[in-house]
């Protein structure tokens, strides 16, 4: 979708995990804040219920798919939303959606990323371990 086309939407009914405004040292030299700023806070963000569902530490295993839908702009409100979706035996599978607020005076939301990660249970040692039952 080009930019003049963004298609603003609603902030989900829920609680997000993470909320957040980047700052002038997170852009790329477009202007933009760097692809890498959004991934360490989704990575942050899909731990949170990772974590708490896991009843233990946890390591990010893999990232499964990560789309980047619309660039983040310094001054966004961003708003990270992530939920368990599949739990193994030692690993737990969480969606993360991404919103941007933009514009306090004339307030528009439009979703910015969508990511799949997985992270594994660990025990104090940094071996897998089996995830509790819910
Ligand atoms: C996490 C870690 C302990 C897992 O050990 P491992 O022996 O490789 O584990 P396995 O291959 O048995 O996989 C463990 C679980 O992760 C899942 N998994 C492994 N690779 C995966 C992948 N590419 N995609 C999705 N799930 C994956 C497995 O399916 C398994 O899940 P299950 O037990 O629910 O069936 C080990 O890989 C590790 O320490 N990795 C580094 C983690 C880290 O430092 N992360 C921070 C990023 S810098």
């Amino acid at each position: 979708m080009s930019d003049d086309a963004v298609e603003p939407v609603k902030l989900p009914d829920k609680q997000p995990a993470l909320r957040v405004m980047p700052m002038p040292a997170d852009v790329n030299p477009a202007g933009d804040v760097f692809g890498g700023w959004i991934m360490a806070m989704v990575d942050i963000a899909g731990a949170i219920p990772a974590h708490r569902r896991a009843r233990c530490r946890t390591a990010t295993v893999a990232v499964n798919s990560f789309v980047f839908k619309q660039p983040v702009s310094v001054g966004d409100l961003v708003s990270f939303y992530a939920e368990v979706v599949s739990v193994g035996r030692t690993s737990i599978t969480v969606d993360v959606e991404v919103y941007a607020e933009r514009d306090p005076e004339n307030p528009v939301v439009v979703k910015v990323t969508e990511a799949t990660l997985t992270y594994v249970a660990l025990d104090d040692k940094g071996r897998k371990r089996p995830v509790p039952p819910a």
